[in-house]
């Protein structure tokens, strides 16, 4: 049996990560380190926690990573400080997560010669223009305008300075924005269906305008597990599923209407400082080389999408009811 570790398996993608490979790689004995911050959830793990070793820890904690990871034979790297709004107001945490926590896993990586994948999002490329027709490549230069996309661009420059001088076995993916079952609702859709189901109208940042290429966690872990398996050593992969034909103020009428709102039922809220603008993914390099396809795509796969993430929602109201009033009070200090 292979042994991989998953750094931040208790939060949204690494839980989800973790429940996928239980489904469809039974050749896996899978061990979890995560934190348990705000973000981390265990309850996420629930059904599962007999059939893997979960760990709770830090990644900082130099010790503890080298022995979870002399143990294991693959290290996937999820553990992160996630929220653009919080990087803008509390920076400190994620550069000792996103990059003291990545040095001490690739340290621990390079002294005990194990596979490492890392993963990492598109926000490290900055954004495109409302009107540029281009979507990020492997080959994009890195331009991050908040203090956690600078963050994970100084995680993804670490692990590729590894790869070029210490000659680890490491490969990157940078991903568009995910959706899914188990997403924190500080998140833009999570937010939006528990506002509906809690009779509060969802909230839009400035106009609205703003493009995100939505996919679902499903497709990336998929992706992930495809380049663990086939990625070449020492390259990196974009995944995303072309989701880039919706803005923000597009994706709030489809969640109302599919939730029996009115398409205008929701409000304008303060924007968000430096506000990036569009994301959109160009993953041919997956598609071609290791033959990635992705379930929800364009138009009806985003509905399909969507559609089953408010299911969810609805049928767990119990996992977010308890955060909600909190987050919101939150939220509504800054006036979003
Ligand atoms: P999340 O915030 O939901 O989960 C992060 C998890 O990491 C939590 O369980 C948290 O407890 C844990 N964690 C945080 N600090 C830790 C530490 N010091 N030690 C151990 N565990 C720690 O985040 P997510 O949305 O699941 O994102 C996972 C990864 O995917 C991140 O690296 C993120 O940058 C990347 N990513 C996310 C998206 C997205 O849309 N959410 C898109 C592309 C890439
Ligand atoms: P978010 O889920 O925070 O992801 P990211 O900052 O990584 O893109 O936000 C997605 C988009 O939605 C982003 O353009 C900001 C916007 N947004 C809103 O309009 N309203 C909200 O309540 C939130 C949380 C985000």
């Amino acid at each position: 049996m292979t042994k991989i570790l998953v750094t931040g398996g208790a939060g949204f993608i690494g839980s989800n990560f973790v429940h996928y490979t239980l489904k469809n790689h039974p050749e896996y004995k899978i061990t979890v380190i995560d934190k348990l911050t705000y973000a981390g959830n265990q309850d996420n793990l629930k059904e599962v926690l007999e059939k893997i070793d979960f760990v709770t820890g830090d990644i900082c904690d130099k010790d503890l990573v080298d022995k979870l990871v002399s143990e294991n034979d693959i290290i996937v790297h999820f553990a992160a400080e996630s929220h653009n709004d919080n990087s803008l107001n509390d920076p400190l945490p994620f550069i000792n997560t996103n990059v003291v926590g990545t040095f001490h896993i690739l340290e621990a990586v390079r002294r005990h010669d194990k596979r490492l994948h890392h993963v990492s999002t598109d926000e490290v490329f900055g954004d495109l223009e409302l009107d540029d027709p281009n979507r990020f490549t492997e080959e994009t230069p890195y331009n991050p305008s908040s203090p956690y996309s600078a963050s994970k661009a100084g995680s993804d420059h670490l692990v590729r300075a590894w790869v070029r001088s210490f000659n680890i076995k490491a490969t990157i993916s940078n991903c568009s924005n995910n959706y899914g079952p188990y997403q924190h609702i500080e998140k833009f859709i999570p937010r939006q269906i528990t506002n509906i189901l809690s009779d509060i109208k969802p909230k839009l940042y400035g106009t609205g305008e703003q493009v995100r290429d939505w996919i679902h966690v499903d497709d990336h872990n998929s992706a992930v597990h495809l380049i663990l398996e086939k990625g070449r050593l020492g390259d990196t992969y974009i995944v995303g599923a072309d989701n880039d034909h919706v803005n923000n103020k597009q994706v709030i009428e489809l969640i109302c209407e599919l939730m029996g709102k009115g398409s205008d039922w929701y409000e304008h809220v303060n924007d968000r400082p430096g506000h990036d603008m569009r994301y959109a993914m160009d993953s041919r390099k997956l598609r071609s080389e290791l033959g990635w396809q992705p379930q929800y795509t364009d138009q009806e796969g985003m509905r399909a999408g969507l559609q089953a993430t408010i299911d969810w929602y609805t049928a767990n109201d119990e996992w977010w009811k308890t955060e909600k009033a909190k987050v919101e009070a939150k939220y509504a200090q800054q006036g979003q």
